[in-house]
């Protein structure tokens, strides 16, 4: 008998659900929440107001497009955290009236170790073990695979993520949130001509709020002798942060193959959809003789497929969540 899951994600600003059939992608819907752009970032109570208004749509745009009726369903998979609590909950109590009313079981997903399980929706898939590094706009991780359920942090960030890094950037040049593809798109024309420092942090993990600090300076310092200075140089000064940014994410990674001797390398998460780190991990993988991994676009930023994944393998391994099952809005690995 088929095995289907029916996934949703709710942990930030994204309300995405997703059908999967033995582990093949069947649907996967996404409604973003454009209106958080006017405010310059994500507000909490906004969000799960929105995720309220398009849970029951998604819902049954994913199971419509699956060609799936609600009683055919094996189990319903939620990300139980980390993310925004209000969010969350509402995922999490969709998911479990869902599951209560067809009489089939829950399944809790950690959205982080989702996002590295969505290389496993699509092919080709990563051998066991591998490393991935994971950048969104709240983690940076390298994060060692050991299988499908068990993962291992082996570095990350002390401060800021990779992608705030982008999006305060971005807030500095006046460019709307979320700044990340604004700035990718606009470094494609431009030189890294301005140098920027580069963090001091030692082994794995990574810090970008003095990054920060130093790009505000830069554009404060510059725009005293130039008053016009972003305006006359917005691809490059994206190009030069853009630039910065990745060399300090592949350093780790060359750091972490040689501390590890694993040279399957994946990255996930919404900042993998960024064209220079692209670009950079296929370069640097083909000088080391490493076998990378880098998802297609629907699967870095926040999608459901990665939680039907995830649900997969935890519903092969009898991992199953009860009605008690609650959010967390932090949450470690392993959990
Ligand atoms: O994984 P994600 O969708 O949500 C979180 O779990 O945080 O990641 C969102 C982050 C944002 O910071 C956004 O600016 C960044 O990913 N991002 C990018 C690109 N596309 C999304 N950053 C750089 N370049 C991109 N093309
Ligand atoms: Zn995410």
């Amino acid at each position: 008998m088929s095995i289907i899951i029916l996934a949703i994600e709710s942990s930030c600003d994204d309300t995405a659900a997703a059908v999967l059939r033995d582990g093949k992608m069947l649907s996967n819907v996404v409604a973003s929440q454009d209106m958080h752009r006017q405010y310059g970032g994500v507000v909490p109570e906004v969000a799960s107001r929105a995720h309220q208004e398009n849970i029951v749509p998604v819902v049954e745009l994913a199971l419509r497009n699956a060609g799936v009726e609600r009683e055919k369903l094996t189990a319903v998979a939620f990300t139980k955290g980390p993310g925004l609590i209000g969010s969350l909950l509402v995922g999490a109590s969709f998911a479990k009236a869902f599951a209560l009313s067809l009489n089939i079981p829950l399944l809790e997903v950690h959205h982080m170790q989702a996002h590295v399980l969505a290389h496993f929706a699509e092919d080709p898939k990563p051998s066991l073990p591998f490393l991935c590094l994971t950048v969104s706009g709240g983690h940076t991780q390298i994060v060692l695979v050991k299988n499908h359920l068990e993962m291992e942090v082996l570095g990350q960030t002390i401060d800021d993520a990779a992608g705030e890094a982008f999006d305060k950037t971005g807030k500095m040049l006046g460019l709307d949130y979320p700044a990340g593809p604004l700035i990718d798109k606009l470094a494609q024309s431009g030189q890294p001509v301005f140098s920027l420092p580069e963090p001091q942090v030692p082994g794995l993990n990574f810090s970008f709020s003095g990054l920060k600090t130093a790009i505000l300076y830069f554009i404060r310092d510059k725009s005293k002798e130039n008053p016009n200075f972003i305006s006359d140089n917005l691809p490059d000064i994206c190009a030069s942060v853009q630039d910065r940014i990745v060399r300090i994410l592949l350093k780790k990674l060359k750091l972490a193959v040689k501390q590890t001797g694993i040279k399957e390398i994946a990255i996930a998460g919404g900042v993998s959809a960024n064209s220079g780190l692209r670009n950079g991990l296929e370069a640097l993988g083909k000088k080391e003789g490493w076998i990378t991994y880098i998802p297609s676009f629907e699967y870095c930023t926040d999608n459901a497929a990665m939680i039907a994944v995830t649900g997969y393998y935890k519903y092969l391994n009898g991992d199953f969540a009860g009605q008690d099952a609650a959010p967390m809005a932090r949450m470690a690995f392993g959990i």
